[in-house]
């Protein structure tokens, strides 16, 4: 059986992982053996007062491991054979700290499941004959032996020389594995532990997590339906005195706004006046679905300085992890020559494939689906959420992308919620996984781009039936509070 642990309050570890590290001591000790059953969730979040997602979060970092195993009614259980008795007690040799947040949520196994989670394009969507014909025709080229040779750091030349091609002479570019390996070149090139950098507040955690792992402060910039506050900068700079200032000025995640035209001329004069190193996050500009497109940060700068990073993640193959950094000479020199100490270069056979589906007009055919597809998908979740989201309920209109950001009314919490929501077999991601500087308990974000309309509506439908309830009992369970007492 389970004993009850005693938690650190003071702790800086979270009570989540404090959990799990007591629970996989039990298992590794013996004390708990291979196919003992540990109490469900609701059970022992009772018992030890505690949420019950946060012991959901330690049960999902014990089944990563392999340590406990779930089974849909039953309840989870010790996996066995007993895990391995090593020589090395590896978690004493660890020597960075794990991340502060929970593990995302996941769906459990089994039934049918509706997920607003991941913000990836559909897998229904993929071209996959037009694919393989793209890769039959490098692999059958005459330029094959040259790609399988290694490569130079800045990335496959011709992919290179494509992607530039139209860009100010003084550009320059490096390829690299997908939007995240380029902030994570831009950090280690940029900034020191104990540096501040600026960026949308709430904010994809992958951004905050890159710089948490460093060392690096992210201090949050308000974001409205406007996108980054704007007007908030000039106090922050002087304040903080950044390195960088990080911004996703078309359909930012988890929001999904975009910055209007004088907003980013705004943002510019203050990066400029101010001296900012300013990286423009444009992974999601080639999916708008409504209203006329802007011109990028880079394409306004006159000063060429704006480093912009894009991917082919979301408009084609987030497996195939090409992305790429713009920006002046200089700066993409000294990135290349980090990212050649640290992985060389990117895989040139993805590099080749993607140039060669470009050219040929596929990638271009494929856009036009992509749009299709997420305009439909957008009229499905915006209609969706008019119609079943509690009143009270706020949420953003984006005019392209893959999210979109709810606030339930209060005192909804989204992350007390999900559980339940998980249960009826609906899945998002709750607010608190994009805060920087704020919480707002109330927030989730649905990303919708990986579900067809219909999916879209009857997930809507479940989410909003559940919410409405909960509002309800809250209500009748305060106004019962308040009635006067029978005498
Ligand atoms: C805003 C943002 N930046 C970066 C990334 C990472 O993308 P990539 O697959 O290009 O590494 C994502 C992925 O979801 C994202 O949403």
């Amino acid at each position: 059986m389970l004993p009850l642990p005693q938690f650190d309050h003071a702790s800086d570890e979270p009570i989540y992982r404090q959990l799990y590290a007591f629970v996989r001591e039990a298992i590794l000790s013996g004390r708990l053996a291979p196919g003992e059953r540990i109490p469900p969730t609701r059970e022992l979040a009772g018992q030890l007062g505690l949420n019950r997602t946060t012991v959901a979060s330690a049960y999902e970092l014990l089944e990563t491991e392999g340590l406990i195993r779930g089974h849909v009614g039953r309840g989870s259980f010790v996996a066995g054979p007993a895990p391995l008795d090593t020589s090395i007690l590896w978690n004493e040799r660890f020597l960075s700290a794990p991340l502060a947040d929970p593990p995302i949520p996941s769906l459990p196994p089994g039934g049918e499941t509706i997920s607003f989670t991941s913000a990836r394009p559909a897998e229904d969507l993929f071209p996959i004959d037009e694919f393989r014909a793209a890769c039959l025709e490098v692999v059958q080229g005459g330029e094959a032996a040259a790609i399988l040779q290694l490569g130079s750091p800045f990335g496959y030349a011709p992919l290179r020389r494509h992607l530039l091609a139209g860009a100010p002479a003084h550009d320059d570019l490096l390829i690299t594995n997908g939007c995240q390996q380029a902030l994570d070149l831009l950090q280690r090139l940029f900034t020191q532990p104990g540096d501040a950098v600026l960026v949308e507040d709430p904010i994809y955690p992958g951004l905050k997590n890159v710089f948490a792992r460093a060392g690096v402060r992210t201090v949050g910039v308000p974001v409205g339906p406007d996108g980054i506050d704007v007007e908030a900068l000039p106090r922050l700079i002087a304040r903080e005195r950044p390195r960088m200032l990080v911004v996703t000025p078309n359909f930012q995640n988890p929001t999904g706004v975009t910055m209007p035209l004088a907003a980013r001329h705004a943002l510019l004069k203050i990066a400029r006046a101010a001296g900012l190193v300013l990286v423009e996050n444009d992974i999601y500009g080639d999916l708008r679905y409504q209203g006329e497109a802007l011109p990028t940060l880079k394409q306004l700068d006159e000063t060429g300085d704006t480093l912009q990073i894009k991917s082919y993640s979301k408009l084609a193959f987030p497996g195939l992890r090409v992305g790429w950094i713009a920006g002046p000479h200089p700066v993409i020199v000294r990135l290349a020559d980090l990212k050649q100490w640290i992985d060389l270069h990117s895989d040139q056979l993805s590099q080749a494939v993607l140039l060669r589906f470009s050219e040929s007009g596929r990638l271009a055919k494929h856009r036009q689906r992509m749009i299709e597809a997420g305009t439909a998908r957008l009229h499905a979740v915006l209609a969706a959420c008019q119609q079943y989201l509690p009143a009270g309920s706020r949420f953003t209109r984006p005019q392209g992308g893959m999210n979109l950001w709810v606030r339930l009314p209060e005192p909804l919490d989204a992350t007390e919620l999900l559980p339940r929501a998980q249960a009826l077999g609906v899945s998002y991601l709750p607010g608190r996984y994009f805060a920087v500087s704020r919480t707002e308990p109330g927030a989730l974000r649905l990303s919708f781009a990986g579900l067809p309309p219909d999916r879209i509506e009857k997930g809507l439908r479940i989410l909003g039936s559940l919410f409405v309830e909960e509002v309800e009992r809250m209500r009748s369970a305060r106004s019962a509070g308040l009635a006067p007492a029978i005498v």
